[in-house]
């Protein structure tokens, strides 16, 4: 698709968005009825902050460019794509994560986020890190649901999960911070029997999830794992060059995601399922950063910029940069708040069914 043609199919959307939030008084009222997001640190909104494990990021830098400059355990400095997927929905204020405070009451009526930083499709990667794997987060979300009816009553609780959009984002720490790092899987595996294997999980977290009543999903792709700053500093041979052999294990894994998802569709009435892709915007934007006003897609912005992520990007890191909409990336690992943006923008365009 030309870029005229992305661009106008950009604009009637947010036309669109425009237009069916606003009511004759002027209040806006979102697109559905609430947010519910899974997955890993791409979308973990502060879960993590509640558990023993070392995959946090509820310090400075982390969060300098957010609302009141908080750190709220998001792996970012600003915002993530989600954040932004939910206020181009018309959204007001963030699903809260599921294990802070704020995940009570009438909070819990816009949505919940289950996410968890260093968890994956691989049951075995949040066990790694002690973080709240996939399956646990569905646990999470039939307590909520139970919630949810206490509050509004069966039949509503019904219709309000029937129409919600479910986000789900995961894997890219299976493959970056388990079978890329671990002898047990790297030695017994190849990368493409290991997404083979995170491809039969995400099926069937999808059968669990259409069980529990959604029906609204978006399923982000993995990004060019191998273009990450940490890939390119730890494996790959010239240190400017994203890894092609991880950049084609994602490839690989994301049509596998795109069959299983029509399967899916196709088995599960009812269930309008949606591949959002991540992988070609964040591809293109790291290879020309300039054409799209971004002058650093190599280095992250925290610290040295080559590896550093959680703990290792802290307020004594030296060499953090001073503006980060000016790098693709915050950490070497997690885009900066700018590429969120820009990312969720093209989320917009390929996640128009689930609202239409
Ligand atoms: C359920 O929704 C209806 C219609 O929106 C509303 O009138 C009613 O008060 C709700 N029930 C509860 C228990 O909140
Ligand atoms: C669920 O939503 C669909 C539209 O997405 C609608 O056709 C259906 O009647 C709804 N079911 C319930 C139980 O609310
Ligand atoms: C998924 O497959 C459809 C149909 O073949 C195609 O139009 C779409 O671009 C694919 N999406 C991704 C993310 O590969
Ligand atoms: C940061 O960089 C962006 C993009 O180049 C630019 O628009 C903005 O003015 C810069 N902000 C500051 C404070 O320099």
């Amino acid at each position: 698709m030309g870029i005229l043609e992305t661009s106008n199919l950009k604009t009637i959307f947010l036309l669109l968005v425009i237009f069916v939030s606003s009511t004759p008084k002027g209040n806006s009222q979102p697109l559905v009825p609430a947010l519910f997001v899974f997955g890993d640190s791409v979308v973990d909104a502060g879960n993590n902050n509640h558990l023993e494990t070392l995959v946090k990021s509820n310090f400075p830098p982390y969060g300098r460019d957010f609302i009141n400059h908080d750190a709220t355990g998001r792996f970012c400095n600003g915002k993530l794509a989600s954040d932004f997927t939910g206020e181009n929905l018309g959204f007001t204020s963030y699903p809260p994560p599921i294990l802070s405070k704020e995940a009570n009451g009438n909070n819990l009526l816009l949505g919940a986020n289950f996410a968890s930083g260093g968890s994956g499709y691989y049951e075995t990667t949040a066990e790694l890190y002690n973080t709240v794997p996939l399956s646990k987060q569905l646990g999470y979300y039939k307590e909520y649901q139970k919630k949810l009816v206490v509050l509004v009553g069966q039949s509503n609780a019904t219709s309000i999960i029937n129409g919600s959009i479910h986000l789900v984002s995961s894997g890219s720490s299976d493959f970056v911070q388990n079978y890329y790092v671990n002898p047990l899987l790297y030695k017994v595996y190849t990368p493409h029997q290991f997404a083979d294997i995170l491809i039969q999980a995400y099926s069937h977290f999808i059968e669990e999830l259409y069980g529990l009543g959604a029906r609204k999903v978006g399923v982000s792709t993995l990004p060019p794992l191998g273009c990450l700053p940490a890939s390119i500093t730890l494996f790959s041979e010239d240190s400017n060059k994203c890894v092609t052999k991880m950049n084609t294990v994602a490839e690989y894994f994301n049509k596998k995601l795109n069959e299983t998802s029509l399967a899916l569709k196709a088995k599960l009435s009812g269930l309008n399922i949606v591949v959002l892709d991540i992988y070609h915007p964040l591809f293109d934007l790291i290879q020309k950063p300039t054409d799209f006003g971004f002058f650093e897609a190599r280095k992250a912005c925290c610290g040295t910029g080559l590896v550093e992520t959680s703990f290792l990007c802290n307020k004594e890191s030296p060499g953090t940069c001073k503006n980060a909409s000016e790098y693709v990336f915050w950490d070497g690992f997690h885009p900066s708040e700018a590429a969120n943006k820009l990312l969720a923008d093209d989320l917009l365009v390929n996640g128009i069914s689930l609202v239409s």
